[in-house]
């Protein structure tokens, strides 16, 4: 059996925990990395593959350009699995979003996760995550995803049952107000210019950011080899003390399946 691992990962946390649970799947693997190379052609996954869809947790949704590239992936009773990586505030709706997507594309979400990652925005919050304790969490969900996959055929016909509100509107969210910029240590290697999946930034003036076509993602800052791509300014430090404040707390991973008895 086949698995195809999807995910979008700016910042790389994303990629971590769909690389870790796709190894502890143990299947024969092929990735999709929506970052570098943008779904612009139907994926068709049949009933004897498997889909692993891995996003990170965007104002309680996925980032809306992995929501119409959802739109090429063409199952048909295909199970998949959906792991939505977040910051330490909450996934909100983004499994149910994540479900609701699939379902419409033809697989059958047998499982879903939410795990834990340092925050893409203010990293001292969730800082170090996933650890150690996130990775025995991700080994069991890959072992009970295992276990199910086994069994398919059981569960046609039954629904996963996931958190959320089931009237949420993903057009409520309008993104962050914080953008990167860069410096005056930029070399102007281009490094960001070529990863900026919205083209937001421009080759002429990398320092420089488009903030109406920015989505804060981070992949510029993760490129920048000097570090002059960052959030800079003092609103940036004000938010990240307030936000570090409110998201101390030690969230744990959550995990659900389809349920037999349904
Ligand atoms: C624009 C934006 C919005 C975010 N919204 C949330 C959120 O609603 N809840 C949360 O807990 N984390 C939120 N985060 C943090 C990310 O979900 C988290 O850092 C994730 O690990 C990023 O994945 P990546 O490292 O693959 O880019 C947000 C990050 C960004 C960039
Ligand atoms: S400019 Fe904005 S959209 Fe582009 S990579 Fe940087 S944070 Fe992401
Ligand atoms: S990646 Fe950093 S150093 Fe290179 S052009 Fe962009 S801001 Fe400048």
């Amino acid at each position: 059996m086949r698995l195809h691992t999807v995910y979008f990962s700016a910042k790389g946390t994303t990629k971590i925990c769909a690389d870790f649970i796709s190894e502890a799947l143990q299947m024969e693997t092929r990735t999709y990395d929506w970052l570098k190379q943008p779904c612009a052609q139907s994926i068709e996954i049949s009933s004897d593959e498997a889909l692993l869809f891995a996003m990170p947790v965007y104002g309680g949704f996925i980032p809306e350009r992995c929501v119409q590239m959802a739109k090429n992936l063409k199952g048909s009773h295909t199970p998949a699995i959906l792991a939505a990586v977040y910051g330490n505030r909450h996934y909100d709706n983004a499994l149910l979003q994540m479900k609701d997507l699939l379902t419409a594309q033809g697989f059958c979400v047998i499982a879903a996760g939410a795990f834990l990652a340092e925050h893409s925005i203010f990293p001292a919050v969730a800082a170090g995550r996933p650890d150690a304790k996130d990775k025995e969490a991700m080994a069991e969900f890959a072992a009970k995803c295992r276990g199910l996959l086994a069994e398919r055929g059981i569960f046609q016909g039954m629904e996963i049952q996931l958190p959320g509100d089931p009237a949420y509107d993903p057009a409520a969210y309008k993104g962050v107000a914080l953008k990167p910029d860069g410096d005056e240590t930029c070399v102007s290697c281009k490094a960001c210019v070529e990863i900026c999946p919205q083209g937001a930034i421009s080759a002429d003036a990398p320092r420089k950011t488009d903030d109406s076509a920015c989505i804060s993602c981070g992949a510029c800052i993760k490129v920048c080899p000097t570090g002059a791509r960052n959030y800079h300014g003092e609103a940036y430090q004000g938010a990240g003390v307030q936000f570090a404040k409110k998201c101390a707390a030690y969230r744990e991973p959550e995990m659900y399946y389809i349920s037999k008895s349904m």
